[in-house]
């Protein structure tokens, strides 16, 4: 467990300056998966140096994966094959990460041999049964804790192809059934009912795997092989958001974030803001490893509130934080329906975040699939990020417009996703501070 750490953000100058954020998450998550099922050597450049992707790497260790680290942000991984990995005499901890767990345990349903996943408290408190009922469908045998973690799954089951069409729009069970499918025999497919991020099918594709895909859908044959393949991960969009947000609402900002993933299914956020006002530009597209990267110039611009689109919804599902943000700092009401998952991200993102800004001042309405935050000053005052890396840095940003000191608790868990954000963010003008609190012991 992360000791317990808040922060004070407070209002500055206007932010300038160039910068790149750490690596993509779901990216390196899914790169050292499947690095370690290939024949070969693969490495990953650009990886993200996060708590969620570190514990991945550990657990594929503990399977008996070589992995080394010649330097900051590459990993070396000795792939060992379809059916190369060990048994694990210990739990396999995936700390506080739902994208660790629901993807592994996907790759673990087709192994000849048993797994424990077990997570953090956050991690443990979240729905599991989405991703245990369709691989029971392929075959898998998987116990929890009434649909939570710890995930006990059986080996050495007979996984059979399968076409499963998701009831909720999540990159995640998709990708917990195609890594199963792997190791089943015949065809599986995944229709889903919005399109969501589509890493997995496009990594597995570069790893020479034959799978077909579209957006909303994938289909693959089981019991192929995967090649070594190196890979260049791009800077995290949600990561980059914080900072695209931040030079929106501060008076005479603008910065340039460099080599940002620009994956259609994650950018649902320029739209909306764009469509709220802002002023982000497009500079230097361009396409690296099969992925569409970018740096993006963002302008301070006054932005008004909108209705958003259901549409984009998924395409931004990790960015309402930040969106409730800027939305308090808009002229008028925003009103966000369709996104009920936030409830069940490594925090009830709704709850925290109109908690957090009513504190502030803000009239923020909660609805049972989304908020309705009509824009004011901000003003000073304690929020309780709640343990949620995304959170925690949402409110640094309100910090930058509130009229005196904002103290956030428990922002320790921003090194799940963004280790180094404190300092980055006080390159390009945040006033940003430290402070530990004393633990009960
Ligand atoms: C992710 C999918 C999303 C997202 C998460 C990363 C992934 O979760 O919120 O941060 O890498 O597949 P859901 O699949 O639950 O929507």
């Amino acid at each position: 467990m992360n000791a317990r750490l808040d922060w004070i953000s407070q209002a500055g100058g206007p932010l300038h300056g160039t910068l790149r954020v750490p690596g993509d998450k779901s990216i390196s998550h899914r790169a050292l998966m499947l690095a370690a099922l290939a024949q070969g050597q693969s490495r990953v450049s650009g990886f993200l140096e996060g708590e969620d992707t570190r514990a991945t790497a550990c657990i594929l260790q503990q399977l008996g994966v070589r992995i080394a680290a010649p330097n900051a942000g590459e990993r070396v991984i000795e792939g060992v094959g379809l059916h190369g990995l060990r048994p694990s005499a210990q739990p396999l901890d995936c700390g506080n990460a739902g994208t660790g767990m629901r993807l592994l345990a996907g790759l673990l349903a087709g192994q000849g041999f048993d797994s424990t996943l077990i997570g953090d408290a956050s991690l443990s408190q979240r729905p599991m049964r989405r991703v245990i009922e369709p691989l029971t469908t392929l075959g898998a045998r998987i116990d929890s804790s009434d649909g939570r973690p710890p995930l006990r799954i059986h080996g050495g089951m007979d996984l059979h192809g399968h076409a499963i069409t998701t009831a909720i729009a999540s990159a995640q069970i998709k990708s917990a059934i195609l890594l199963a499918g792997l190791y089943a025999g015949g065809v599986t497919r995944v229709d889903e009912p919005q399109p969501t991020r589509d890493y997995t099918e496009r990594m597995l594709q570069a790893f020479g795997w034959p799978i077909e895909f579209g957006p909303g859908w994938a289909s693959l044959p089981g019991r192929q092989s995967l090649r070594a393949c190196d890979v260049r991960v791009p800077g995290d969009f949600s990561s980059a958001a914080f900072f695209i947000v931040a030079a929106t609402l501060v008076p005479g900002s603008e910065l340039l974030v460099q080599e940002v993933g620009l994956n259609p299914r994650r950018i649902g956020l320029i739209e909306v803001l764009r469509a709220m006002g802002a002023d982000i530009r497009i500079e230097a597209p361009r396409q690296q490893d099969g992925e569409p990267i970018a740096d993006l110039r963002v302008r301070h611009a006054d932005l008004r509130g909108i209705e958003v689109p259901l549409a984009h919804v998924a395409d931004m599902i990790d960015e309402f934080p930040i969106l409730f943000v800027a939305a308090a700092c808009a002229a008028g009401v925003t009103r966000v329906h369709g996104a009920a998952e936030l409830r069940v991200k490594e925090s009830d993102r709704i709850a925290v975040m109109a908690n957090g800004l009513r504190a502030l001042g803000i009239d923020a309405q909660e609805t049972p699939d989304g908020a309705l935050i009509r824009g004011g000053g901000l003003r000073g005052g304690v929020v309780d990020s709640r343990g949620d890396h995304r959170c925690a840095m949402s409110f640094a940003v309100a910090g930058l417009r509130a009229d005196s000191a904002v103290r956030i608790s428990d922002c320790a868990n921003v090194a799940t996703s963004f280790p180094g954000f404190e300092a980055l963010a006080r390159g390009v003008g945040f006033d940003l501070e430290q402070v530990s609190q004393a633990q009960p012991a």
